[in-house]
């Protein structure tokens, strides 16, 4: 079998040799991506083999957003933290999925990393089979090491982040991240449990066509917007629609072969319905990193700054000319 990806490149070796480059690195961002890597081995594996073993369907609660918690959201929030809170690498975790940040317990050094996750995002397609995944952003501590960290250590604007990534569940799995230089990513090969390059420096597509919204809500959208999805229908505009409703597989899919994601603002939810620190912040990152820009229709969404942990942000992102394009729509008054 022609082996589409890498095998000289393994996700280990990658990220040593980035790392190494770095003269002041002590080796914690390595073990740090090496356990985001372990972690999402587990969950793909549970993802996997979700309808035999029990892992279908809701907990019965709902979390601080107010949303139904399925048994792989609680699953893939504990196997992250877990993986992540023990080898003194992190000194905060925030996730969708607490209210609270979580600080690393004492019985363990607090580390340089503030991680910020969506540990499940798409959850509502588990039990239908479609993609889900992790979206994750890092940022390098603005407090002393070994001290416990601080809510500024992760309020901060997306500018600052260092790393960011998401490992999307779906046909395979694949990890896709950036570490400021370029966007590549790595397929599982499920038969050695280890990551191998199989997209290097993945670039958008200037050219597509291609747009991803809930169109099910455009009576309560700004009417330039509604004007603007509805212009893309007209005869010879050679528009596609796509969407999944899971942000991870939608922007995969776009950041492959081109397109933009829109998320706006309702008049119901003015701020949309994604969240700035683990959604809208990570890919943001990975889209520049890749060509790409990503704004709230105003704002570049990396200069957004925080105020809590699950702020929310209307968000368009994906092929640069498109975004412009609606953000210059937006903002004009
Ligand atoms: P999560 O499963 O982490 O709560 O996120 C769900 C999000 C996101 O994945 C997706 O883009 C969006 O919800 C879909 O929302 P609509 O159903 O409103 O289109
Ligand atoms: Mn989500
Ligand atoms: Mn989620």
């Amino acid at each position: 079998m022609a082996q589409h990806y890498d095998e000289g490149m393994t996700l280990h070796r990658f990220i040593f040799e980035t790392t190494q480059a770095h003269p002041d690195a002590t080796g914690q961002f390595a073990t740090l991506l090496q356990q985001v890597s372990l972690a999402g081995r587990m969950v793909s594996s549970r993802v996997n083999r979700a309808g035999l073993g029990g892992m279908l369907g809701g907990t019965g609660e709902t979390n601080v957003q107010g949303e139904y918690v399925q048994k792989l959201d609680e699953y893939a929030n504990s196997i992250f933290k877990n993986a992540l809170e023990h080898p003194g690498v992190v000194a905060l975790i925030a996730s969708e999925e607490d209210e609270e940040p979580a600080y690393t317990p004492e019985r363990f050094r607090s580390g340089r990393y503030v991680f910020c996750m969506d540990p499940l995002d798409g959850s509502s397609n588990i039990d239908v089979n479609a993609s889900i995944g992790t979206i994750f952003a890092v940022y390098r501590r603005r407090t002393p090491e070994g001290s416990r960290a601080e809510l500024a250590d992760v309020l901060r604007p997306g500018s600052e982040i260092g790393a960011a990534g998401y490992i999307i569940y779906g046909s395979g799995t694949i990890l896709v991240l950036s570490t400021g230089n370029g966007v590549h990513g790595f397929t599982l090969d499920p038969s050695v449990g280890e990551f191998f390059l199989s997209h290097p420096n993945i670039q958008l597509q200037d050219s597509a066509k291609t747009y991803s919204v809930n169109e099910g809500y455009a009576a309560s959208w700004d009417p330039r917007l509604r004007a603007w999805v509805e212009s893309r229908k007209e005869a010879g505009m050679g528009w596609s629609a796509r969407y999944i409703g899971s942000l991870v597989a939608d922007f995969h899919r776009n950041l492959l072969k081109g397109g933009v994601f829109l998320y706006p603002a309702t008049d119901s939810s003015p701020k949309g319905k994604l969240r700035m620190l683990y959604e809208a912040f990570p890919l943001a990152y990975i889209v520049e990193q890749a060509g790409g820009m990503a704004t709230d229709g105003k704002n570049r969404i990396l200069d957004l700054c925080p105020t809590g942990l699950h702020d929310r942000t209307p968000l368009y992102i994906g092929n640069r000319a498109q975004v412009e394009e609606i953000t210059a729509l937006l903002s004009d008054r």
